[in-house]
């Protein structure tokens, strides 16, 4: 299942590249960025080249573009904006990679990118490819599998239980959800607007969703769980995460996977309610996905036998044309995106 905005986009023989021109402020503007058309790269040897089908967006580029967000090396003004992609490889002098293959891995926001296939790139082998490619940055991508391994093993979900998850319309949260069904949870999640709540109980197989914004988010909850919140998947963080904390059960799980709403601002929200932790003798974890890399094989290959058994539902977002890559960054901190963001940015070639 895909949702597709109809914008334009046209194939290029130069390599465009977004590069970092202005470290953000606040939102992201479209003067933090700009777009330069390079020569397209060639292969030396032990290298391939890839041609980018889609680009990724993710709340943490913007920090990328501030200080790497302790995850990556802190960019330089001029430097190629980091992003993951998804791509075919059309040059290689790389014995591991042949002319076809198809990739996702750190390509950067550009049309083609070069690679030595070395493990930090994390650059991995399209394997699903009876599926779109574009599902190797989302459902079968690092957002799918920020999704399983926090929910699968950090929350550790069990038959009957009580899932609330918070940024549930997003990346992360529309492979959470059904991904609590299948294990057979209760799932309720949180989201913006009355056009996402809809998408997660129609189309995600959520069983109810409540707006975070209700004047009293915790009674909102209440109402829907009256028996209590087994595990909180928090994509969020602040007040939503305080109002969730009121809720919990006893030996509750409640996995951080992330804090957008204190992102932009910058600003460590207090918690209250943080010792209902130990009231509940409850435990709150957080995780970095790519220390699970070792899980990704796995979660490849079990959440694509599930989408193909129709048992696992996804939403994709898509911008058309490499030149909306801001736009559509934005559209995250502005709680534009339904499912995953992406942007297509060029049609596969036939390289049979
Ligand atoms: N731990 C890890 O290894 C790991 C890996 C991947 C991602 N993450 C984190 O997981 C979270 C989800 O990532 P994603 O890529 O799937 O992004 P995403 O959920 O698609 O992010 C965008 C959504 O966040 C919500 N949002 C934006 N600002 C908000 C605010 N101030 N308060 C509440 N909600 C807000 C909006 O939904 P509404 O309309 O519902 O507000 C928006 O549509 C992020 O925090 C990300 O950093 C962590």
């Amino acid at each position: 299942m895909a949702d597709r905005d109809g914008g334009s986009f046209a194939p290029t023989r130069h390599n465009r590249q977004w590069r970092l021109a202005a470290r953000p402020d606040g939102p992201v503007k479209d003067s933090d960025f700009s777009l330069v058309e390079s020569v397209v790269p060639e292969p030396r040897a032990g290298e391939f080249v890839i041609r980018t089908l889609y680009l990724s967006l993710a709340p943490v580029m913007r920090q990328y573009m501030i200080d790497g967000a302790g995850i990556e090396r802190p960019m330089s003004i001029g430097d190629v904006m980091y992003g993951r992609g998804v791509g075919q490889v059309v040059a290689s002098n790389h014995p591991g990679y042949r002319v076809g293959d198809v990739v996702h891995g750190k390509l950067g926001w550009q049309d083609y990118a070069v690679s030595d296939g070395a493990p930090d790139k994390l650059m991995f082998k399209v394997r699903a490819t009876d599926l779109p490619a574009s599902t190797a940055l989302g459902v079968l991508g690092i957002t799918g599998f920020s999704a399983y391994v926090g929910l699968l093993d950090i929350g550790r979900p069990k038959t009957g239980e009580t899932v609330l998850v918070s940024g549930a319309a997003g990346g992360v949260g529309s492979v959470v959800g059904p991904l609590a069904k299948i294990a057979g949870c209760r799932v309720i999640g949180l989201a913006g607007t009355p056009e996402k709540r809809a998408m997660l109980t129609e189309r995600l197989g959520y069983d109810a969703a409540v707006d975070y914004r209700s004047p009293d988010l915790g009674r909102a909850i209440e109402a829907v769980a009256p028996a209590g919140i087994d595990l909180f998947f928090d994509n969020v963080g602040g007040p939503v995460l305080d109002a969730a904390l009121e809720h919990i059960n006893r030996y509750a799980r409640v996995v951080s996977c992330g804090r957008i709403s204190q992102y932009v601002s910058g600003h460590s929200y207090r918690l209250a309610n943080w010792w209902r932790i130990g009231r509940q003798r409850a435990k709150m974890q957080g995780f970095f996905v790519y220390d699970f890399v070792d899980r990704f094989p796995e979660a490849e290959e079990r959440m694509a036998g599930w989408i193909r058994e129709g048992r696992l539902p996804y939403i994709e977002d898509v911008l058309d044309g490499i030149e909306r890559m801001p736009a559509a960054l934005r559209r995250l901190f502005e709680g534009q995106n339904m499912g995953k963001q992406l942007v297509r940015v060029a049609e596969p070639l036939d390289l049979g």
